[in-house]
């Protein structure tokens, strides 16, 4: 049995050379492990890859002569080992002790002194060191360029936000009760929790909880969804009857708010056969049903009955550049060219999905993106080829000004970094 440091230096090396997503390789490792060690795996695996560009550099500061491409698990190695004397409230000597352990675990013991000796300059030069670090809340320097480009007064803020963890935010399902119910309940059994701003069934605690400890949550009274996400449905205020389209829809967190809000005819698409099987997970626990559908939603002819849509949510695919605390392997894993080829496929969805909305209708495009290339542009660039569609004005104030659309900037404490743009088509 591998140590828990050792698979935490092995993922991260998945992560950060190989290209893995966390949502990949944490839950493999998690189900090989006891219950009560989850917790240490994940803050371990979270913190080195949110920090991973600071931990590179100080590596590079306090190893004189750099590691050999083949000692790639080495540099993981000390990457784990500092951030715990940086970050966690571990005791010191057995982080450092542990982590020199890791490198006799890997077959590596000519390297235990350099282990050691690295780790223990850390800690008795790390003022000096962390005072001059560059790059602590830096974003890979792609983004850095993008971000200060567009936001240059926010984007100290949106660097610091981006690395603090959110919180756990809760939609409460109106089917099964008010709000202010839930929070009743909830408080009764101990948890501390306070109704969001924006989100008129929104719930945020006040530290994380297991969701099976939720009251409520098997039987689908609750579900978690950032404040956010939650805007999409409220937004696109779906009414009793209406033919709905959810066109970009795994894992199902929007389509099951939309089923919750009102009794509608949904259809729920994605590309990915296998992300709509948690769709369908999700639907069972809310006990709701929609038309699921393995397809591209850009390819009308190959999914489309021709019965136009009252409503259409496009929860386009997107940089996730608004979601980065949530999902901070988004900074290793995303390319400068992604944003190039995510602006062809989200120019697409929206032109072939505006042939299925009804005269009269209307389309929610919505992203967890911060960059105007695939938001308050991409919109613009739309209405700019379309006579028949037309923005509507939004009950929501933007964190920055755009053109169009409401861009959310992530919020600590708050809401994930999210965009919105509510268009009608002319009757
Ligand atoms: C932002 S996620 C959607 C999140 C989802 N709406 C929710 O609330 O849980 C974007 C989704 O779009 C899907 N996707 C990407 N390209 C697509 C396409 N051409 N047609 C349909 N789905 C697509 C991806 O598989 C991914 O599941």
């Amino acid at each position: 049995m591998k140590s828990i440091r050792y698979i935490a230096a092995d993922i991260l090396l998945n992560v950060v050379d190989n290209g893995r997503s966390l949502s990949h390789e944490l839950p493999a490792a998690l189900a090989e492990l006891d219950p009560e060690q989850h917790a240490f795996l994940q803050q371990l695996v979270y913190g080195s890859v949110r920090y991973y560009f600071a931990l590179d550099e100080l590596i590079n500061q306090l190893v004189e002569d750099p590691l050999r491409d083949k000692e790639r698990l080495l540099h993981m190695v000390l990457a784990i080992g500092i951030y715990q004397l940086w970050q966690l409230q571990v005791a010191e000597y057995a982080a450092i002790n542990e982590t020199v352990a890791v490198t006799v675990e890997a077959d590596r013991q000519w390297a235990t002194g350099l282990v050691n000796g690295t780790l223990r300059r850390f800690q008795r030069e790390r003022g000096a060191m962390l005072a001059d670090l560059r790059r602590a809340e830096a974003m890979p320097g792609w983004l850095n360029k993008r971000l200060r480009q567009a936001w240059p007064e926010q984007y100290h803020q949106i660097c610091a936000d981006s690395n603090q963890l959110g919180p756990m935010t809760l939609r409460v399902n109106q089917r099964h009760g008010t709000r202010d119910a839930w929070l009743a309940q909830a408080n009764e059994q101990g948890f501390e929790a306070h109704a969001c701003a924006h989100s008129e069934v929104g719930v945020t605690l006040a530290a994380p909880a297991p969701v099976l400890a939720l009251p409520g949550f098997s039987a689908g009274a609750v579900s978690v969804q950032d404040e956010a996400a939650q805007l999409c449905a409220q937004l696109l205020n779906v009414t009793d009857g209406e033919r709905v389209l959810d066109a970009c829809a795994a894992p199902g967190g929007k389509t099951g708010h939309l089923l919750e809000s009102a009794s509608i005819q949904l259809t729920a698409l994605d590309v990915d056969p296998k992300r709509l099987d948690r769709v369908a997970e999700n639907l069972e626990r809310l006990q709701l049903s929609a038309q699921l559908t393995a397809a591209d939603a850009g390819d009308v002819s190959s999914w489309w009955d021709g019965e136009p849509f009252d409503a259409i949510l496009v929860d386009a695919p997107c940089s996730g550049t608004g979601v980065i605390r949530r999902h901070p392997d988004i900074k290793l894993l995303r390319k400068n060219t992604d944003i190039k080829a995510l602006g062809l496929v989200q120019k697409n969805l929206l032109t072939q999905l505006w042939g299925t909305l009804k005269p009269g209708g209307r389309l929610l495009y919505a992203t967890c993106s911060i960059l105007p290339d695939e938001n308050s542009q991409q919109i613009s660039a739309f209405l700019a080829a379309h006579a028949d569609a037309a923005l509507v004005e939004l009950p929501l104030t933007g964190d920055v000004p755009t053109p169009t659309g409401v861009q959310w900037l992530p919020q600590a404490g708050g809401h994930d970094g999210f965009f919105y743009a509510l268009l009608h088509k002319a009757r």
